[in-house]
Parts: C-alpha cells; structure tokens; sequence
C-alpha cells in the first residue's frame, strides 16, 4: 500500500477542522509551531500518545510537551511557581516550556509524562498552533516532528519526509520562522534552571525573572539524581518476564493469560490482543491500579522488545529499580 502524507496549506478553507477533527480521532498531525514543527497528538488519549512515541521510533518514553491555549489553562495542568510565573507572564505566547509538577486532575495522559511526577507545558505563539489546539478544544502533546536522532523539521515537507507513514495530515505554514526548538525552564529547590537552551537566551530568561537561572550543567544541587528524573516507581516490587504470578503476587499480562493458581493477586492484562501500542497506552494506568490493591509484588508477562516494546521494557526495568 502506498502511503499518502497530505500536506494541507494551513490558510486553505477547512484546514484548521480538519487537523482538529483529525486530532479529536485519535490520529497524529504534523503542526506548525513559531520554534519547529510540532508531531501532535490529543494529549488526554493515551492511545494517541503511544503513537508519537511509536512514530518517533524512540527506545525509551521520552516525556513529552504540552501545547495549551493559554497560562489559565497551563494551570489547570501544573502547578506553577510564581518565579516561573513571572516567565510565562513575560514570554507567553511564546519559545518558552516550563517544567513544573503536575496536577493530580489534569486529564493529561500520564504516559505524555513518561511517567514524570512533573509537566512540561508551553503556550505557542503560533496562530495555526493556536487554532488547532482551540479547534480541538484539548490540549496536544508535541514533540520535534522528527524521527528519534533526526534532525528537527523547520518545513512541513520535511515532516511528512522523515515520518510520512505515520501521520495523515501536515499542516503546511511554511518555514519555522525560529528554527529552534523552545527554552525549557524548571524551578527545583526554589532554584529557577534551564534544562534546555533553545530560542529564548538565559540572560532574557534572568531580566525578566529578576533571579538567576542556572543552566543545568552548572552546579550539582539541581541535578542531583532522582530530582529531574522522579519517576513513578510502584510501592510493590516487580518481578519481569514472568511467565506467570505466584502466590501473593499481582499479575500484569501480554497477550493470551496463563492459568492462574488461587492464592495470586488480582490481574489486569496490557493488550489481550497483544498489541504493542496498546499495551503501550495502558501501561501507566495499569501498573498503577495494581499498586494501588497494596500487593507485596506484581509479576510482568514478557514483551517483546521490537518496536515501541524497547520502550515499554525499558520503562518496567526502571520501575523495577523501585523506589
Ligand atoms: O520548541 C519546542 O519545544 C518543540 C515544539 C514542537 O513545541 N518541541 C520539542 O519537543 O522540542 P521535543 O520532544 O523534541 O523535546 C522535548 C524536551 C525533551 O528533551 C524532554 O526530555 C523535555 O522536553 N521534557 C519534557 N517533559 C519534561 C519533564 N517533565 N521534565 C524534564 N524534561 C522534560
Ligand atoms: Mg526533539
């Protein structure tokens, strides 16, 4: 089958609902950003999610950003400090991303955050990024539309080159007028650190913050471990590539479930179908709901490790690292 990317001229009539409608099924949307194009899914479906990071190829979930319409609306998904608050105020709409901990009701899917206790939110300036992301009424997850270790795209035809077969729809608004991707900032220890240099330099960040912001290679209070990378780690231990639970344990399934013998946990299955990006979507949810019936161990069914599976074994072997 021959795969057709369309590039869609984002000022032809009908564009901006037609990403949107696109956006609200579940399918992914090359989006132009002021930065770079943006690869964007509905961030709330955790379905839509597992295919970016299927798209992007990446062997480990790399969190994700969060496109919102506005600082109102970022709030409702984290929680913001007022130094960062003073940054938004400045630089939103904008190349600006901040990092802060996430809201317990956003309906950000959690897999968007690879599992992170924090958020990365940003308000793009771009008006067919503004459009999009009001016509879907949701906010979009949107990493670089770039295939993991390709360069970023500052052109639709770009996008549709490096990913063409994943996504449907490019919306095409030309060159990136800044071709680079957003500043990141995060606040950590009431210290204010850029954890990626992009379009706006440290110095505008530190005017209009009024403090100094350290970059992240500078000093070792910021990136002492487990503070930038908290990631959600079960109480319960995990015991992986189990081909089935013992006595006592929970059991997390792949594919067709073995017999269980009385006297194990509960179980909750990844895809009954063995489904890859589906197993990929429940992964956070379910690790979570069996955590939550306080079992002392949940056994993990083997998954492959071929595409997005690398990811999701990645992450179990994290998680299973514990607390
Ligand atoms: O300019 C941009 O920001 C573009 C446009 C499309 O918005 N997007 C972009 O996304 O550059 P991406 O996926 O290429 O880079 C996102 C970066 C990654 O380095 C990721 O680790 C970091 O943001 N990130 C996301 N959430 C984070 C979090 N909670 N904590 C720390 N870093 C985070
Ligand atoms: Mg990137």
């Amino acid at each position: 089958m021959v795969h057709l990317t369309r590039l869609l001229a984002a000022d032809s009539p009908g564009a901006i609902d037609m990403a949107a409608d696109a956006l609200r099924r579940g399918e992914l949307v090359g989006l132009p950003t002021e930065t770079v194009y943006g690869l964007a899914a509905d961030a709330t479906s955790s379905q839509a999610v597992a295919k970016i990071y299927a798209a992007k190829g990446r062997p480990q979930f790399n969190p994700l950003i969060i496109l919102v319409q506005s600082l109102d609306e970022a709030n409702m998904h984290g929680v913001i400090p007022p130094a960062l608050d003073r940054l938004a105020e400045r630089f939103w709409p904008g190349p600006l991303t901040l990092v802060v901990p996430a809201r317990k009701e956003s309906p950000v899917a959690e897999l968007a955050r690879a599992g992170l206790e924090t958020i990365a939110l940003r308000v793009p300036a771009h008006p067919v990024a503004q459009a999009v992301i009001k016509a879907t009424g949701r906010p979009l997850a949107a990493p670089s539309a770039n295939r993991s270790g390709h360069v970023t795209t500052t052109e639709a035809r770009h996008v549709a080159d490096d990913l063409g077969p994943a996504i449907s729809l490019v919306l095409d608004a030309g060159r990136s007028e800044r071709g680079l991707e957003s500043t990141i900032v995060g606040a950590f220890d009431g210290r204010l650190v850029q954890l990626r240099a992009g379009a706006i330099a440290r110095g505008e960040l530190e005017l209009a913050a009024g403090v100094a912001v350290l970059s992240a290679r500078q000093g070792s209070g910021p990136m002492a471990p487990g503070m930038l990378a908290k990631h959600y780690a079960p109480s319960a231990r995990l015991r992986l590539e189990a081909q089935k639970p013992i006595e006592g344990e929970a059991y997390l399934g792949f594919g067709p479930l073995p017999q269980i013998a009385p006297g194990c946990g509960p179980v909750l299955n990844l895809s009954a179908a063995g489904d890859m990006m589906e197993a990929a979507a429940n992964l956070f949810s379910h690790l979570r709901q069996l955590d939550e019936q306080k079992v002392a161990a949940i056994a993990i069914a083997p998954i492959p490790h071929h595409g997005i599976g690398e990811a999701i074994n990645d992450r179990l072997a994290r998680a299973a690292l514990g607390r």
